[in-house]
């Protein structure tokens, strides 16, 4: 894709670098090549088994761990990037969850309760404490935008996303009710994309995974959204180019969370369908 600059003078904090497939990857790259000074970070844990250290070395971008649960880990971050950008911070991406039930395939009705509050408070809560230092050390400039990754069990059954899915819809409701208060207090975004699945560590969580690819890309009008075109969506979220978008869930998954039934997937499904028709005209 051709680069535009649109991030030219920015400066941005990327949480949730893993590996090369780890959609923070694609972002950071991209918001670089755009133009942008970025910060990474991950826990300790996940740099030491991770990539994070050498991407940042490719991107010339400093490091700076942070749990993202731990409040005064959170508090040095937001300070330490100031100081590393000698100024108030334009971005944020939080790309950042974690369920000890969905990686014991833990089924929604027989998830362990601590399991589950760590899962609210990695993947859902850590958006809200990250926002609250923030609006705390003053950390953001006008016109900053925060975003965050979601995904479609928000807001819709898939059994098989388990406590995730009560952890992405309060991430989307923090992200409303944060960005209103935000919004009004110092005209900075917040908004959620939430993204077509994509093989990454987190997204190979929950079971069957390799079978929903396979319908979400013949129910997707489109296609399935890339890490690319997600990477390409933040870029846009990041720029001004969106300065009147707050307090949204962007879907940015090839129009399948509005479609009920496309014609790639009967396609797909036409020989197994005309065989059930088979056995229900047996039937009768
Ligand atoms: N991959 C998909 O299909 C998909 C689809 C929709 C949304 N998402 C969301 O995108 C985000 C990124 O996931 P990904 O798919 O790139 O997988 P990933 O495993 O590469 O990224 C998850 C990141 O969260 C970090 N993390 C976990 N606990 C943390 C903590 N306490 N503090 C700081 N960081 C912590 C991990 O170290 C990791 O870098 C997640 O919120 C995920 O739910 C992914």
């Amino acid at each position: 894709m051709e680069l535009h600059h649109l991030l030219k003078g920015k400066k941005g904090i990327v949480f949730g670098v893993i590996d090369s497939h780890s959609l923070a990857w694609q972002v950071a790259c991209k918001c670089v090549q755009e133009g942008a000074e970025v910060v990474l970070t991950n826990t300790e844990q996940a740099m030491a088994i991770g990539q994070t250290r050498q991407l940042a070395q490719t991107l010339g971008a400093p490091v700076i761990p942070c749990d993202a649960v731990k409040m005064p880990e959170i508090e040095s971050l937001l300070k330490e990037s100031m100081r590393v950008f000698g100024g108030k911070i334009d971005f944020i991406l939080h790309s950042v969850a974690m369920s000890q039930n969905m990686r014991r395939h833990k089924s929604y009705t027989d998830v362990n309760y601590a399991y589950y509050n760590t899962t609210m408070d990695v993947s859902a809560i850590s958006l809200h404490k990250l926002l609250q230092a923030c609006m705390k050390s003053d950390a953001l400039n006008e016109y900053a935008s925060v975003v965050t990754l979601s995904f479609i069990a928000a807001s819709r059954f898939m059994e098989t996303y388990g406590d995730m899915s009560d952890a992405k819809a309060l991430l989307e409701s923090i992200v409303r009710n944060m960005g209103g208060i935000y919004g009004q207090k110092k005209r900075v975004r917040i908004n959620a994309i939430s993204q077509s699945p994509v093989i990454t560590r987190a997204g190979q969580g929950f079971k069957e995974v390799h079978y929903f690819h396979h319908f979400a890309e013949q129910m997707s009008p489109l296609g399935l959204a890339s890490a690319e075109d997600c990477a390409n969506l933040c870029v846009m979220m990041f720029s001004d180019y969106s300065r009147g978008i707050t307090m949204q869930t962007l879907y940015n998954d090839g129009g399948f969370s509005q479609t009920v039934m496309s014609g790639k997937f009967i396609e797909f499904f036409r020989d197994t369908m005309e065989g059930l028709n088979t056995v229900n005209k047996d039937r009768k």
